[in-house]
């Protein structure tokens, strides 16, 4: 059977009424009393729905009503709907006590029934004799049309008030977190993997036959990008943000290098957010008002999104996520932030990011923008679901410092191209136009015609170009492009009249179409959808052909991801599917591997392609290089309802220095790869303690080769380099670096300064065991400044790790010697290789700030004296 509209009935009543309890639904809830039929209409911010079961339940409702009524003879019974009815039906005499009320239940309203519902309550007493109160009258009770209380049978009415999404999305989540008992219930409910797959199946076909019940209406997009080089907001930034008559719908305002502090860069922690969120908000267009959807920074990065007032409600989903690409592909001083949103039913994503800089480094950008598409991940309100990707939103808007040059221009001609206004010739130059007609970065992905002159560089102050030593070459290092269906650039400009920063700002104004629903033809949909699916799901169990269930992944080395596809073709059942973890193990697959997407669901006869990558990290290559561990693992393909299917995957390891102990690599006169599994196994498992007491005929080295290598290549070469440890290097690089280092191929280590010194930061932080060893951690921190106890800690270390300190010590201190060329400092070294030299030992929580910069104080101590230990 399936549903119809006069099912049930979905409107809005006034409030919860205090001090409630839910009794079980079999006998007639005493609080329930005559419950009428169809909700009560009232105006509010709340929606009641109600459920009469009397006239029977259709299967649409079955998930929802599981644990709603326990024992009924129509519904089946979940684990999990047990629980949750456990936990949520009290007894008379043991009322819920009023702090834990309302019980938010999100996430069970099959949202179909209300669009932009977030929170659902279960509704208390408000419907007994007291009647509902209605605008602060009681609503008489004959209005309740439906069931006398003393009718023999069993009433099963319950009440549900549905909470719209507020002006902030972030209070509710906030409430929903802050509910220990929705966190329970939630748990239990979501590992019921039954509860979502209908409501999946049925959503995923509303989407399909979105175009039915849309329609698209246009709304005004404001897109702005500001590198601020640091400064704090001391001129208003109306010229830029309120440059038009008319005040547009939603803005969406970027900054890069809010900060240049070294504490927002190590810390991530910022006086500037809030300066510049209240510069934002005061110079936002006065002809509207506007309320903040979210606000997203990592280090110098942020990114404000503001909605006009009135439609606040019409936003939903919203999600943020950084992504940090600086050195050693994580630190945030470059990078990108980005928050993703439904407006009405259009997807929207929007990026901000920092991409790498200087004039050659346009691989390097490209590598960046990669990374953050494929590392920013959002998740999804339905846990069914994996999580969202940048590309999978129907609008992507993009803004940043992209840093891209102009080149092959000398400053001169640049200038006088400029100042003839000559921009479409000079676009011939600029690096993003080339990269994006060469396909190699932002596919897909447009810019409107550039018509205003470089932002970058400029003199603070003025508008006049850069007078440094360096005189750059003017760029449009600042940008705006977008991609997705319905979008019309109105404007694209700088704003002159910005003077305190090297770059001024750059705006652009868009008309996006964005999908409106139509309620009666949606719910038209609704029905239709439900309805085939009850004939469906009599008819068969799910299955699905597998294009291939050997995978063999050949030669895989340290950092080096390989991937494998294979693709789920399904019968004519809609399913859902997951790999799920075999009896013992908690993961689904080994952690050197991951599948993705891991679970999903498909319509009949789709398909899916599923990606199989392996990626070989620090946590997983001691075990792979000393053969505890082997690339093989059988995944389990299970189909909800349905039956398993079994995986296997296989490979060999390359091994690698990278995540060998330094005593061990210590004992490998040759490049391990020369050496025989059985050789490295015996020295990878070989005690620390024992590595003092020559164990084989030979006398271990005082510090790894490999190390020497590296750190002599930079001493000798790069010691004047500027941004040194700083700025990241190009991953095809490291992985040169590290071929030479572990076959011994070359003399000299290939790449560029940066590189080297990127993998030399990677090798210190594969180790097993930290320099300065685990077990001295927590001694070290409380001696971070007392230098003679610092140092006789040090001094009483294994012999290797003492002698790989202090060879990094005195080559740290050489760099410094240099800071003039490198720019180097004592916090920004001790910095750096304080988090990778003294590590908390695993277990221990994650270090804190203050922890931090006793780990920095630590090495600092180091770095300032030439005399040494011993
Ligand atoms: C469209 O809106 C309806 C109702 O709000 C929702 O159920 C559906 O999932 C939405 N579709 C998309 C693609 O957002
Ligand atoms: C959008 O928000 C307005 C209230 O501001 C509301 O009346 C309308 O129903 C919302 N539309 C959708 C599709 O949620
Ligand atoms: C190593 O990789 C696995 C799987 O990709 C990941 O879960 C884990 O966090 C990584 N470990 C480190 C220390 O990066
Ligand atoms: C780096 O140093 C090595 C050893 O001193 C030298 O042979 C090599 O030519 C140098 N490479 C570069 C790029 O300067
Ligand atoms: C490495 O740094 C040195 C300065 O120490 C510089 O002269 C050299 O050009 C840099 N090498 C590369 C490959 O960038």
């Amino acid at each position: 059977m399936a549903i119809a509209a006069e099912d049930v009935c979905l409107e809005r009543v006034i409030p919860i009424t205090e001090g409630f309890a839910v009794e079980e639904g079999t006998k007639a809830p005493r609080w329930l009393g005559p419950p009428p039929e169809k909700g009560v209409k009232a105006a509010g911010a709340r929606i009641l729905l109600f459920y009469s079961l009397r006239f029977g339940i259709c299967s649409a409702f079955a998930f929802f009503l599981q644990f709603v009524t326990p024992g009924d003879a129509c519904v089946s019974h979940g684990r999990a709907g047990r629980a949750l009815l456990d936990q949520l039906l009290c007894s008379p005499e043991h009322p819920v006590p009023p702090e834990r009320q309302p019980w938010p239940l999100d996430r069970f309203l099959p949202s179909p029934f209300a669009p932009g519902c977030e929170t659902l309550c279960f509704f208390p007493e408000a419907v007994g004799s007291e009647g509902i109160r209605q605008n602060g009258k009681k609503l008489p009770a004959s209005q309740h049309r439906g069931h006398d209380s003393t009718d023999k049978t069993p009433s099963r009415s319950f009440a549900f008030v549905c909470r719209q999404t507020k002006l902030k999305p972030e209070v509710t989540t906030e409430m929903v977190r802050s509910s220990s008992v929705m966190v329970s219930n939630k748990a239990s409910i979501l590992s019921e993997p039954k509860f979502g797959l209908r409501d999946t199946i049925v959503k995923s076909q509303l989407v399909q036959m979105e175009d039915s019940y849309t329609h698209i209406q246009s709304f005004r997009f404001f897109v702005g990008t500001y590198n601020v080089n640091g400064q704090s907001p001391r001129e208003s930034l109306q010229p830029w943000l309120r440059c038009d008559a008319e005040p547009p719908d939603i803005y969406c305002v970027g900054f890069q290098e809010l900060d240049l502090s070294k504490e927002a860069f190590f810390f991530n922690d910022t006086p500037k957010e809030e300066e510049w969120f209240k510069a934002v908000t005061d110079s936002l267009h006065p002809d509207a008002k506007y309320a903040k959807v979210k606000l997203v920074r990592l280090v110098g990065i942020m990114l404000l999104l503001y909605v006009r007032a009135e439609l606040a409600l019409n936003i939903s989903e919203v999600e943020i996520e950084t992504v940090g690409t600086g050195i050693m592909g994580r630190m945030g001083n470059k990078g990108g932030v980005a928050i993703r949103f439904k407006f009405h039913n259009t997807s929207v994503c929007v990026v901000n990011s920092h991409l790498a800089a200087h004039m050659e480094e346009y691989e390097r950008r490209n590598q960046d923008f990669k990374d953050i598409c494929s590392r920013m991940q959002f998740c999804q309100a339905d846990p069914n679901l994996p999580p969202l990707t940048i590309s999978k939103h129907d609008v992507i808007l993009w803004l940043g410092d992209l840093n891209y040059r102009l080149e092959e221009l000398d400053v001169a001609k640049v200038k006088q191209l400029v100042d003839e206004k000559a921009f479409v010739e000079l676009c011939q130059y600029d690096q993003l136009k080339r990269q994006m007609n060469a396909n190699a970065a932002f596919e897909g992905f447009t810019e409107g015609e550039i018509s205003f002159q470089p932002t970058y560089k400029y003199d603070a102050g003025c508008d006049d170009w850069d007078t440094s030593e360096k005189c750059r070459v003017p760029a449009w290092c600042d940008r705006i492009l977008w991609k997705g269906q319905n979008v019309a650039q109105l404007s694209y400009r700088s704003h002159m009249a910005l003077k305190i920063s090297d770059h001024k700002p750059v705006s652009s104004v868009f008309d996006i179409g964005v999908k409106v629903v139509n309620e009666e033809l949606y719910r038209k949909a609704f029905e239709e959808i439900v309805r085939s699916l009850d004939k469906l799901e009599n008819a068969n169990i799910p299955s699905v052909t597998l294009s291939q269930r050997e995978f063999h992944f050949e030669d895989v080395k340290y950092m080096q991801l390989q991937v494998e596809k294979f693709t789920i073709c399904n019968g004519p059942v809609p399913c859902q599917f997951e790999f799920i973890s075999k009896p013992d193990e908690e993961t689904y697959c080994k952690e050197w591997l991951i599948a993705n997407p891991s679970k999903g669901f498909l319509l009949p006869d789709a398909e899916i392609t599923v990606e199989l990558e392996v990626f070989v990290n620090k946590s997983t290559a001691t075990h792979l290089n000393s053969g505890e561990e082997k690339l093989e693992d059988i995944l389990v393909l299970h189909l909800n309802r349905g039956k398993d299917y079994f995986l296997s995957v296989t490979g060999n390891y390359l091994p690698s220095c990278f995540g060998s102990p330094i005593h061990t690599l210590c004992y490998m006169r040759e490049p391990i790869q020369d050496m025989s599994a059985e050789s490295i196994r015996k020295l990878t498992l070989m005690p620390l303690e024992m590595s003092d007491d020559d164990v084989g005929a030979e006398k271990p080295m005082d510090i790894p080769k490999e190390l020497w290598m590296m750190v002599d290549h930079l001493y000798r070469n790069a010691s004047q380099q500027e941004d040194l440890f700083q700025q990241p290097g190009l991953r095809s690089e490291f992985e040169q670096i590290r071929d030479c280092l572990d076959k011994g191929m070359h003399d000299t280590l290939l790449g560029s300064n940066h590189s080297v010194a990127e993998a030399l930061l990677l090798f210190l932080e594969s180790l097993p065991e930290p320099v300065v060893c685990y077990r001295v951690y927590s001694s070290c921190l409380e001696s971070a400044s007392n230098y003679p106890l610092s140092s006789q800690i040090i001094s009483n270390l294994p012999a290797c790790h003492k002698n790989v300190f202090e060879y990094l010590m005195a080559f740290l201190r050489e760099l410094l010697k240099n800071s003039g060329k490198n720019h180097l400092d004592v916090n920004i070294l001790a910095s750096t290789f304080g988090g990778l030299l003294l590590r908390p030992p695993p277990g221990h929580p994650t270090p804190d700030i203050a922890e931090k910069r006793k780990a920095q104080q630590f090495i600092h101590q180091f770095l300032l004296r030439e005399d040494n230990l011993r």
